[in-house]
């Protein structure tokens, strides 16, 4: 049997960030792990522009390319886990922004965070994102993990300093998105741009 595809979403798109080491060693976990298969998203990568779609994305009726091809990736995945730093007690306008652009594609389907930041360790950030996924009729999972001080979390090279802690948290969170995403495929619909 085929596993389910877990998407791994990068938030922060800044030159510099420390999302990306977050994210690398995230998503090591995530296939040592081993009940995924993983896809990870970058959304400085994806570049998608200010949601620009002229219909509202419930519709599935998309005119751009772009959207298009969010729309497959978010799709094919049957859960997802949200790597996001805190700016000014929220989260990235670009992470947003790529939440926007579907509808129906994220629905029914499991969501974790993982999130960085200073003291807060990005908890004010995941907790304004579960006001949007609920909008969205994701599922998220309580379990996460939430690293504080990520600047000294980084080391010469960038990488992530990861240790016991990090890594139990990032197990405890993808076997629960396995426990609350599991039953919840039968609910999990390809989009129908027609209807
Ligand atoms: C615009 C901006 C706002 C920030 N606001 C917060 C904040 O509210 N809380 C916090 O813990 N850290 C805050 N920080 C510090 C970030 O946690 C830290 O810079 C982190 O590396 C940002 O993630 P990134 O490097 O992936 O962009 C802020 C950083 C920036 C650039």
């Amino acid at each position: 049997m085929s596993k389910p595809v877990l998407l791994i979403i990068l938030g922060s798109t800044r030159p510099g960030r420390a999302g990306q080491a977050v994210t690398e060693w995230f998503t090591e976990q995530a296939r040592a792990h081993g009940g995924f298969e993983v896809d990870v998203a970058d959304l400085a990568e994806l570049d998608l522009p200010l949601f620009d779609e002229p219909n509202h994305p419930m519709t599935g009726n998309y005119v751009h390319e772009h959207t298009r091809a969010w729309s497959a990736r978010v799709a094919r995945a049957n859960a997802f886990v949200l790597v996001t730093p805190e700016y000014n007690h929220g989260y990235p306008a670009a992470l947003k922004n790529a939440l926007d652009y579907l509808n129906r594609e994220w629905r029914y389907k499991a969501v974790g965070f993982v999130s960085y930041g200073g003291v807060s360790a990005g908890s004010r950030a995941v907790q304004q994102l579960k006001q949007v996924v609920t909008a969205l009729r994701m599922v998220p999972v309580v379990d996460a993990v939430a690293v504080p001080f990520i600047a000294q979390r980084l080391d010469e090279s960038r990488t992530f300093r990861r240790d016991e802690i990090t890594d139990s948290a990032a197990k405890q969170m993808l076997d629960e998105l396995l426990n609350v995403g599991t039953p919840l495929a039968p609910l999990q619909t390809t989009p129908d741009p027609s209807s």
